[in-house]
């Protein structure tokens, strides 16, 4: 079902007033407010401009300066593939078809967006050739058309939907094109645009580094690559295109002068440098990985998370934190996390795939892998590990355990060095602690085991059969002694040394 009707005069105002509503999704669209953050879509909000919105991503590139065996948009940034992040905001945004021009290690794609839409662009002979090979896919649409690239992945949903308020300003304008401004201009395309205009201005061409005069080189106001384009226009536009120039390539970019050639017209609008920063290689995706968790951070304290060394925690493009929780240095967040209020997660703690609730405390240096639950109240402390485990309300595991496959009911606790043997070289196997049983320190719990509610297990136990409810379980061997053995034992060697 289309949830949109084709593109009508009217749009340009509908498109305008989504704007308040993507801004407000922008400052939410971390998952620290993800419940707002669904609750926006749920409720539509995106779905509110007439005009379809289409997308091309070009993903057509070797990557070859990234040095990997891995195609380049597979490589994360906070947890997540770029390329993610990228459908992620064309999702919010409502875009309703996207078609990723691939080429080399496309199998990968493939495989790691099992759902997405492809088009093949053998062999690369340019931009603007790149998007004409999803021409087929695009047959019929009559949409708006963003081009995207899927190494440019950090373009916010706001800012397309900025470009495409702009495309329908003017129902002549054919294109709007996003700029930069960025701190060296280097070898981008330059945009050309019309004097007396403001930043949001009349474009009059795109000219490329090598192909530009002194003059234009002296222009900072660069070509990001990305465009919105009328979709009933685009490929008649890009048919055009020829590649007399000096890379002998099909420029994307000269569709510009092509529509400006035609009466249409083509306006830029411009983002941040960091926004629209393309990554080439290990050391831009240490970049954009950089400018990623510093917005989380800010985000994260602007909610009311108190982080006593920001620049040493490392949040997950998904996690979800609450309210007057306090994160110590040095902490990691893994993907799949969310922390309840008033959580306490100490110094070099690591979590992944956990959820922690309502007044608990982790670390220092615990680690929670996937699935550990702490309940409310819950204390897992000091080179603790934890797996797929539910931690009762109020129990504690306080000291040098690991807890895998197992309920630890409320209010136990399990003594220092206490290990679930959970694994017996081919499954796993589950140890159930029962409500406010106390396990004594260095046990080994040998799954499956049962210990019911409030028993004792007696320090250094090897637990190989369930214990009933308030029993006293002891397996280590009894306590022996020979009183004086000790003191002859030394006079008796002593003596052999002296003969
Ligand atoms: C392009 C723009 C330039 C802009 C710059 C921003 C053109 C002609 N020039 O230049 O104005 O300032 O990006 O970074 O568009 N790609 C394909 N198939 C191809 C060629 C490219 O998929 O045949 C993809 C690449 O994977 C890459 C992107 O398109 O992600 C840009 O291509 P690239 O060759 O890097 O273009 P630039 O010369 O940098
Ligand atoms: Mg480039």
């Amino acid at each position: 079902m289309r949830l949109f009707s084709v593109a009508t005069s009217g749009d340009r105002a509908s498109a305008l007033e989504l704007l308040p509503c993507l801004w407000q999704f922008g400052r939410d669209r971390n998952a620290l407010n993800r419940e707002t953050a669904s609750g926006w879509l749920r409720k539509g909000l995106f779905h509110m401009a007439k005009s379809e919105i289409g997308a091309i991503i070009l993903a057509a590139g070797m990557g070859t300066r990234m040095k990997s065996a891995r195609h380049k948009v597979l490589h994360a940034i906070g947890g997540r593939a770029m390329i993610r992040h990228l459908l992620d905001s064309l999702n919010r945004l409502g875009a309703s078809k996207q078609v990723l021009v691939v080429g080399a290690l496309k199998e990968q794609l493939e495989e790691a967006l099992p759902d997405a839409e492809f088009a093949i662009q053998d062999p690369p002979l340019g931009t603007g050739h790149a998007v004409l090979a999803a021409r087929d896919a695009l047959a019929g649409f009559a949409g708006d058309i963003l081009i995207l690239y899927g190494d440019v992945p950090m373009v916010r949903a706001e800012t397309m939907s900025r470009m495409i308020a702009a495309l329908h300003e003017r129902d002549d304008t054919a294109l709007v094109v996003l700029g930069f401004t960025p701190r060296d201009p280097a070898q981008y395309g330059r945009l050309v645009v019309a004097k007396n205009k403001s930043a949001d201005g009349a474009l009059e061409a795109i000219v490329e580094f090598r192909e530009a005069t002194a003059d234009q080189r002296r222009i900072r106001l660069c070509n990001s690559g990305i465009m919105a384009v009328k979709g009933a226009l685009l490929f008649d536009l890009l048919e055009k295109v020829d590649n007399q120039n000096a890379k002998g390539e099909y420029y994307l970019t000269d569709i510009v002068a092509i529509a400006r050639g035609q009466g249409r017209g083509a306006v830029a609008v411009e983002a941040s440098e960091e926004e629209v920063m393309g990554i080439n290689s290990r050391a831009e995706l240490a970049e954009a990985e950089a400018i990623f968790q510093a917005e989380r951070r800010t985000e994260a304290m602007e909610a009311g998370v108190t982080l006593l060394d920001p620049a040493t925690v490392y949040f997950s493009h998904d996690t979800v934190l609450g309210k007057d929780v306090t994160i110590g240095p040095s902490v990691f967040f893994g993907p799949g996390v969310t922390i309840h209020d008033r959580v306490m997660i100490h110094a070099f703690s690591h979590l992944e795939g956990a959820e922690v609730g309502e007044g608990a405390s982790v670390g220092p240096f615990a680690r929670l892998r996937p699935g550990a639950h702490i309940k409310a109240g819950a204390k897992v402390g000091n080179f603790v590990e934890i797996k797929k485990a539910v931690i009762e309300e109020g129990a504690k595991v306080n000291h040098l355990a690991y807890i895998g496959d197992a309920r630890i009911g409320k209010g136990a606790n399990i003594g220092a060095g206490t290990i679930t043997c959970n694994y017996d070289g081919f499954n796993k196997h589950f140890t159930d602690i029962g409500e406010g049983a106390f396990i004594g320190s260095n046990t080994a719990l040998v799954a499956p085991v049962t210990i019911g509610d409030g028993a004792i297990v007696g320090a250094g136990s090897v637990v190989t059969k369930d214990v009933a409810a308030n029993a006293l379980a002891v397996t280590r061997a009894a306590h022996t002694e020979k009183e004086g053995w000790a003191e002859k034992f030394r006079h008796r060697n002593a003596k052999d040394e002296e003969s």
